[in-house]
């Protein structure tokens, strides 16, 4: 335990036999970052007492809190009862009222519920069943649309569909070929042009394309409301429900990944729902457990799922499962986290915070070093750049994103930069002083990182 480790032992064991997911281990060798032991609430704590906002809500999952009574409980009755059981071929109880609880939630239509792990095993199963539901109707459809600075995993089906190059370029040579559209990222307007008609021709880049492809693509595929990984680019109103229009125009599906934005992170249960769209696939993942444990979902409609239904010779089956699929802890911690959200009336006392939000990040929107501010719900996307008037970014050597992180610790929160957009998504309960608290370490941060430099 590591109760028994002094925090150097820790870390030197961690240097010996560790390797960390999207870190330069080069600089992770010669880095002391801390060594999380405990969390309570929006807060986590290290070997060493201190004590972190949670920024990042731990990569975007944690919901309520951490250590949250109701979620904690229902994960250890559950791994008393029944630790794990094959969902192939097989059911039980805790998938099952997790299937029925989302179908409730999730946007009209949307009425079967295949589980996974993560968020991006959910979208390769969307990919696969979308590639399916034309194969199994008599069509071969193989084109993918993705979108430009899109993210929906480390796999290689979803770094297909992906595109951000920073992530992606190293793995071109494996990849699918995808048909990809400019991403609504009016402030740096991949098609030179300002809002709105940058949000226009965006969306009907795809109207070319599905015209071009017509009887070729399986599905398009999007993040709703805000393009996460690709750093927070909050699309203007109306794009989403535009790319739906336009998908269902030409006959195609539509997948919409929201395992960043699902279970309130946007300010409703699911982004699509602030625009009245019903995809024919939807992922969801992240704050599904409400941060507790690996759980994701595909959920398709009854059209999509009628394509599967055929005797077991014509191999209409979905190839596709883990060992772990459905694991029954992990199903016990959604539903307590879905219960959470009624308890606690989560998303009605959301609201207010979010608008506090917006007044907080004023004074950082207003500095010289900040370009653009995009915010949706508790998702906010603060853009750094070396120049207001021109937008030039900070040179790349400069890592100012990671060096913001960097001056928040000692300050006592966690954040995890996207290049050079800093990220702030602590967990919908956050208190008013926490969050008050986390924005102006922001900063103060920010203010650190760029003493000294001209603009
Ligand atoms: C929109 C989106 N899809 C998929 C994923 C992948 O999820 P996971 O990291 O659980 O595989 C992410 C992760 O950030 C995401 O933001």
């Amino acid at each position: 335990m590591s109760r028994d480790r002094t925090t150097d032992a820790l870390r030197a064991a961690d240097r010996a036999n560790v390797w960390h997911p999207f870190t330069p281990m080069s600089v992770w060798l010669g880095e002391d970052a801390p060594i999380i032991e405990r969390g309570e609430g929006s807060i986590l704590i290290d070997t060493d007492g201190n004590r972190y906002i949670d920024g990042v809500s731990s990569l975007w999952v944690n919901v309520h809190g951490h250590s949250h009574p109701t979620i904690v409980d229902a994960i250890v009755s559950q791994a008393r009862t029944l630790q794990h059981s094959t969902f192939l071929g097989l059911s039980h109880p805790p998938a099952i009222e997790l299937a029925e609880r989302l179908v409730a939630i999730a946007p009209p239509g949307l009425e079967r519920v295949f589980f996974s792990e993560n968020g991006a095993a959910a979208v390769e199963v969307a990919l696969k069943m979308a590639f399916s539901f034309w194969r199994n109707r008599g069509e071969q459809r193989t084109r993918f649309v993705s979108v430009q600075n899109g993210y929906h995993g480390d796999t290689i089906g979803a770094v297909s569909v992906g595109a951000i190059e920073r992530f992606h370029e190293t793995y071109r040579p494996l990849l699918f070929e995808t048909s990809q559209i400019p991403s609504p990222y009016c402030y740096r307007c991949p098609l030179g042009l300002t809002y709105p008609s940058c949000d226009i021709a965006c969306a009907s880049a795809l109207d070319d394309v599905l015209t071009r492809h017509e009887d070729d693509v399986a599905a398009v595929v999007v993040e709703p409301l805000v393009q996460g990984a690709g750093g927070i680019i909050a699309a203007p109103d109306g794009h989403l429900a535009r790319v739906a229009e336009i998908a269902r125009r030409h006959g195609t599906l539509l997948i919409v990944d929201e395992v960043a934005t699902g279970f309130g992170r946007t300010g409703t249960m699911f982004a699509c729902e602030q625009e009245d769209v019903a995809p024919d696939i939807m992922t969801v993942g992240k704050g599904i457990t409400g941060g507790y444990l690996p759980l994701s979902a595909t959920l398709a409609t009854a059209e999509v799922f009628d394509a599967f239904l055929a005797p077991p010779e014509e191999h209409r089956t979905l190839y596709h499962g883990h060992s772990y699929s459905g694991n029954p802890i992990t199903a016990a911690a959604a539903i307590a986290n879905l219960a959470v959200f009624e308890e606690e009336r989560t998303l009605e006392r959301l609201q207010p915070k979010v608008e506090i939000l917006r007044m907080l990040l004023k004074p950082i929107a207003d500095h010289p070093f900040v370009g653009d501010v995009r915010q949706r719900g508790l998702m906010v996307g603060i853009e750094l750049v070396a120049n207001r008037n021109t937008k030039r970014e900070f040179d790349e050597s400069l890592q100012m994103g990671a060096r913001v992180a960097r001056a928040a610790r000692p300050r006592g929160a966690i954040i995890r930069p996207l290049g050079d957009v800093v990220v702030l998504m602590p967990p919908l309960s956050i208190d008013e002083d926490t969050l008050v608290k986390l924005v102006s370490i922001t900063l103060d941060s920010i203010e650190e990182a760029t003493a000294g430099i001209e603009p």
